[in-house]
This record gives structure tokens, sequence and C-alpha cells, in this order.
């Protein structure tokens, strides 16, 4: 008996399933090997995540509960809630069909309130006028993670069904329409924009989750939208490290630690805030680089293409890197 114990004890070392003892410490993680990673919650609390927990069937995993929240600089603060199906709901709200409508999703055990929702939301509404949508998928994005994993699919297929009916009930058009996902997110997107067969014009995600995610099919990829980006900040760790999309950008080697972040989840959110300062400045430059060497070790000097900002007809093709300073607007 005790020998047993001993062996499976080894067992697990080797296969990569040390507990790693400092929270936030992600240093040791190797993806497709480790079996615990720290990941943040929506509001930065770490939570040490077992990746081969048995998923369970009483957390929801239907993008049904999905919750759609608009705001428009006519009520940049408090949402309305578009109901699909309910013509009324939309009737009666701020929509309007003929400003571009931007998509924001949230990650793991987040709201429609966590902190990535009102960073976007306000840096889109200082520039512009839009229908923003939060998408609040609180209910299965909540509890473990490998749960959250599964529901992914369902919930990227409400939300392009519910855009669906959106763009054909009431005006609009998907050229019009730009997709924004953080994490666990950055796939939702991906598979609402298969949903109406990748012609929504703009699909940006923010260190797309990598756990669970390599060779994944539903995971976010370049079919998903006319144009689709990927800014890799935690790449390797909490995020996807290999390009993904139409163009691939890596900030600072696209991995952690990003400039004045002391941990891998810092690294992970500084994505969205890159994004969101993007948004405002459009000041954020990468350089076209040969491979993801190159990438890794941010010494790329081909042709120059803007990362993130608000554009919807943006086009670019290829990894890029570049360097970004440690506070905003970076
Ligand atoms: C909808 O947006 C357009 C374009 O900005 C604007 O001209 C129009 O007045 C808006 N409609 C309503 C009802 O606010």
């Amino acid at each position: 008996m005790k020998s047993y114990i001993v062996l499976s004890l080894f067992v697990t070392l080797c296969a990569g399933g040390a507990i790693p003892n400092m929270p936030l410490d992600n240093s040791n993680y190797v993806e497709g090997k480790s079996r615990y990673i720290w990941m943040p919650d929506g509001d930065n609390v770490p939570h040490l995540v077992d990746l081969q927990a048995a998923t369970t069937a009483s957390q929801p995993r239907n993008g049904e509960d999905n919750q759609y929240w608009l705001y428009t600089r006519q009520n940049p603060q408090s949402h309305q809630l578009l109901i699909p199906n309910d013509v009324a709901s939309v009737r009666n709200s701020n929509f309007n069909a003929s400003l571009p409508i931007k998509v924001i999703v949230h990650g793991w055990i987040s709201s429609g309130t966590s902190e990535i929702n009102p960073m976007i939301r306000d840096a889109y509404l200082q520039i512009g006028d839009f229908n923003i949508i939060v998408v609040d998928w609180s209910g299965a994005a909540g509890g473990i993670y490998t749960s959250a994993v599964l529901a992914v699919p369902s919930v990227g297929q409400h939300l392009g069904n519910f855009l669906n009916w959106l763009i054909s009930d009431f005006g609009g058009n998907f050229r019009n329409m730009h997709l924004v996902g953080f994490s666990l997110g950055g796939h939702v997107i991906g598979n609402a924009g298969r949903v109406v067969g990748g012609r929504i014009a703009r699909l940006t995600a923010l260190d797309p989750a990598g756990p669970q995610w390599s060779g994944n099919r539903f995971s976010l990829n370049r079919h998903d939208g006319i144009y689709v980006e990927t800014i890799h900040t935690d790449g390797g760790l909490l995020g996807i490290f290999d390009p993904i999309s139409d163009a691939d950008f890596y900030p600072n080697g696209g991995r952690d630690p990003q400039p004045g972040c002391p941990s891998s989840p810092c690294s992970h959110a500084r994505a969205y805030e890159l994004f969101a300062a993007s948004v405002v400045h459009n000041h954020l430059f990468g350089r076209h680089c040969r491979d993801i060497t190159e990438a890794r070790h941010n010494r790329c000097r081909g042709t120059m293409h803007q990362m993130g900002n608000s554009h919807l007809r943006k086009r670019g093709y290829g990894l890029f890197a570049l360097s970004t300073g440690a506070e905003w607007p970076y």
C-alpha cells in the first residue's frame, strides 16, 4: 500500500502534476502536461485550477442563459436588457441599427460587471456612439474551469443566433459589427462568428484561453470572421501562444511577464487593457515578424500594422511584435 502511494505520487510529479505552491506563480506550467494552473477571475482574484477536474452536470452549459446588455451614448452606464426574440425589448431600447455594433465577451468566473466590460465600453463611447453589447454569460462561466470550457460552443452559438436575429429583424449589417472576447470569451466569439458563416467584419481575441484549447475544434480560428485578430500577452500559460488568426500580435514577446506585471494573471489581463487603450489612442504599432521565434524575442523589423483600434475595415496578415509601456495608455 505504502509503495503504491509513493509510486503514484512519483507518477503524478513526473506527469507535471505538482501543485504550484506560490499563489499566481505559473512559471512551471507546461501546456498539455501540467495539471494545475493559477487563474484569475473577473475581479482578478486568483484560483488554483485543476485541469483534470471532473466536469459537473450541475453547472449550466447552455448559452440560453446569456444576457445581452446594451449601452449607447444615451445610456453609457446603465444597461438596457435585449432579450432574444423579444421584439419590444429592442424597439424600446436605444438600439440604433445605423450605428456599428460592438460586442464584448468576458472570460472565466466573470460577469457583465467585470472590469473588462466598463473598460472597453468606456473606451468606445469616448471616441464615438455605438451599440455596445456586453454579453453576460456568468452562469456558464462560473464554477469549475473544465465545465466552463465545455460551455463555450453553446454560449457562442446562442450569441451568433442572437446577432443574426438582431440584424435580420432590425436592420444593420454584419459588416458593421466587431466582436471582442477575452480569454474563454475569445473562443466564444469564434463560435458566434462561425454560426453566421464568418460574415462578421472583425473579431478580436484578447489573450484567448490556452489550457484545453490546443487542438480543440471549438477554438477560435481565422475563418470565424472576415478579419480575425489576436493579441497574445500570456502565451503558453493562461493564453495561447501559437498564431491562430489573420493577424497575431505579440506585444513584448507575447508572454509573461508583460511590463510592470508581477504575475501571469496580470500579463493575461494586460491584453484587454492594451486593447482598450488602442481604441482611444490607436497608438500601438506592431512590426511584421518572419517567424514565431522573432515574435517571441520581440525582434521584428517588417512592415507596420496597428494593434487593436476601433476600425471595421481593418486588414492584415501575419505575426507582429512591438514593445509597450507598463502603464496606461501603454
Ligand atoms: C441613429 O444614429 C444615426 C447615426 O449616428 C443618427 O443620425 C440618428 O439620429 C440615430 N437615431 C436615433 C433615433 O437616435
